[in-house]
């Protein structure tokens, strides 16, 4: 057994979304988000639900926020639904969206958890996208607005901003189609992922025209490594090396380098995708943010022979474990990320896991009112354990954000799949602190916990 020790100022957190646990969706002015509108589609949502109640939130939060301060929670991520603040998403601002806000602000200080607030998390307002969404640039300047709302509203209050969730899923809702709005096009992906990385530019800038005091802007991107599924195959190199360029370096590299990497550029091309760069853009998109970011749930193995991949993956063969969800248990995800902020792009500021958990099904309270999920707990060892070696080795991880507080809506999957530290029974919103939340609460007090070693050698 070995004890991993996290530093005392060590900031523990939740992450949430306001899309995800809020509801109260056509309540006090608030209208509808694309994610309402694309979950009554026909075969959008697994389960065929959608948002409009989800976790009611919008009327618990005071009891929610008493639950995470009973965890010994430090700080809650939350997002802000746009269309609650703006419902036509620009314009008049509906001051009782406003207002939900500010109490929940309040009601996290007057607890002391550390509100660390995201200003959009996917949940852009339909009266925008009807409006071409984030494929007509008009939306950087009302992105900005938005923003700057937000920042004379709460200025330091909030110590910890972020512009943006994961820009990547608007590229997924704009070229899969399985997010919101649900457009299947490429080129329309390339462009939407143009335009939000300009807002993030905007938003960024306008952080700095308001008085925020010792408050930090950052933005949250996931970095999820690829990795070729046989070592020397080169098409499996190639096929790894894309994704990647695909994924995460496209938001990284101009954000942090001010630019395209010349592969993206050359796929792009080849692909008939390039989105409109106007002179200037790159310069709005690289300002230096205070903090990064990072959202790390796993790594992504790419094989060219996708028959082979799914023989063996349904074997649990590839590196490391399996957990019974059927993903792949591989802590050093964040160390690898990690490792790719410092190495690959000098990224020498703080930073912050502002996401990482594991999804279970269909997970429900025992005759005792319990719920034993085992496997979450050394899901989250292992990524600490691994946070914490990179810490060792002089990366500057201030935090933690375990998705999530609570069960909650899951996108696409709907009620589907669970990440929270407490079950939600939908029925009745009853709330049943796992044996997680039990355990994290714990080592948020002790700051240290044990683990046996060879657990987490992944390769
Ligand atoms: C994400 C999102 C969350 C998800 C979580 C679990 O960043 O992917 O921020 O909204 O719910 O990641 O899939």
């Amino acid at each position: 057994m070995k004890k991993i020790i996290l530093p005392n100022d060590f900031l523990f957190g939740v992450a949430t979304s306001a899309a995800q646990i809020e509801g109260a969706a056509q309540i006090d002015g608030r209208k509808n988000s694309i994610w309402d509108e694309f979950a009554q589609k026909e075969g959008a949502i697994g389960d065929k639900s959608n948002p409009s109640i989800t976790c009611d939130f919008y009327n618990r939060y005071k009891e929610d926020i008493a639950l995470a301060k009973s965890l010994n929670i430090g700080s809650l991520r939350f997002s802000f639904s746009w269309s609650r603040i703006f419902p036509e998403g620009y314009g008049k601002v509906n001051q009782k969206g406003l207002d939900f806000y500010k109490n929940l602000v309040y009601e996290l200080h007057r607890n002391n958890i550390v509100p660390n607030a995201t200003l959009y998390h996917w949940d852009l307002p339909q009266a925008l996208e009807e409006r071409g969404g984030w494929l007509n640039g008009d939306i950087i300047e009302m992105y900005g607005e938005f923003a700057t709302t937000l920042f004379k509203t709460f200025g330091d209050e909030i110590p910890i901003w972020a512009t943006i969730n994961e820009p990547i899923a608007t590229y997924v809702g704009y070229a899969l189609g399985i997010f919101a709005p649900g457009y299947k096009s490429e080129t329309k992906g390339r462009q939407a992922n143009h335009n939000i990385l300009l807002a993030h530019g905007e938003g960024v800038k306008r952080f700095r025209d308001e008085n925020m005091g010792e408050s930090k802007i950052g933005i949250v991107v996931d970095v999820w490594n690829h990795h070729p599924y046989r070592k020397d195959n080169i098409e499996d190199i190639k096929k790894a090396e894309l994704e990647n360029e695909k994924t995460y370096r496209s938001y990284l590299n101009p954000i942090l380098n001010g630019g395209y990497t010349k592969e993206l550029l050359k796929y792009m091309d080849e692909n008939k995708c390039m989105p409109i760069i106007k002179e200037g853009d790159f310069e709005k998109i690289k300002q230096p943010i205070d903090y990064f970011g990072l959202n790390c749930y796993n790594r992504v193995v790419d094989c060219a022979d996708e028959n082979l991949l799914k023989n063996d993956l349904t074997d649990k063969k590839t590196g490391g474990n399996f957990q019974a969800n059927g993903n792949e248990f591989y802590p050093k995800a964040v160390y690898d990320a990690l490792k790719i902020l410092k190495n690959d792009y000098k990224f020498d500021k703080p930073i912050y896991i502002t996401e990482n958990g594991t999804p279970s099904f269909n997970e429900k309270p025992d005759e005792n009112g319990e719920i034993h999920d085992n496997e979450r707990i050394e899901y989250i060892k292992g990524f600490l354990y691994w946070t914490k070696k990179a810490i060792d080795e002089g990366i500057d991880v201030r935090g933690y954000y375990l998705w999530s507080l609570l069960d909650n809506w899951e996108w696409s999957c709907g009620f589907d799949m669970q990440f929270g530290l407490t079950h939600i029974n939908f029925e009745t919103q009853f709330r049943t602190v796992k044996d997680s939340g039990k355990w994290y609460s714990k080592i948020i007090k002790e700051r240290c916990f044990e683990i046996g070693l060879t657990e987490y050698k992944n390769s």
